[in-house]
């Protein structure tokens, strides 16, 4: 199953260090880009990351990115 393309470019977020967060691959969350249990069903499942950095951080929104949950440029490739 193909991810829902929830945006065609990057999402930026602040994030902390010391946080866990939960990236949503699946497209279907209404709170983008994180999970929000929606993939329920879809085979997908949130991937966790832990910020090195406090600061801003561009998540993937086409869900498409070879280097989940961050946004490789793939997006401007999609259809
Ligand atoms: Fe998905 Fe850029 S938004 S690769
Ligand atoms: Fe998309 Fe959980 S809602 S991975």
């Amino acid at each position: 199953m193909e991810p829902t393309i929830a945006k065609k470019g990057p999402y930026a977020v602040d994030v902390e260090t010391g946080k866990n967060y939960h990236w949503c691959a699946c497209g279907r969350s209404q709170n983008q880009p994180f999970c929000d249990g929606s993939h329920k069903e879809t085979g997908f499942t949130p991937v966790a990351f832990a910020p090195t950095e406090t600061g801003k951080a561009f998540l993937c929104g086409c869900k498409h990115s070879n280097n989940k949950p961050f946004c490789d440029g793939t997006h401007a490739k999609l259809e």
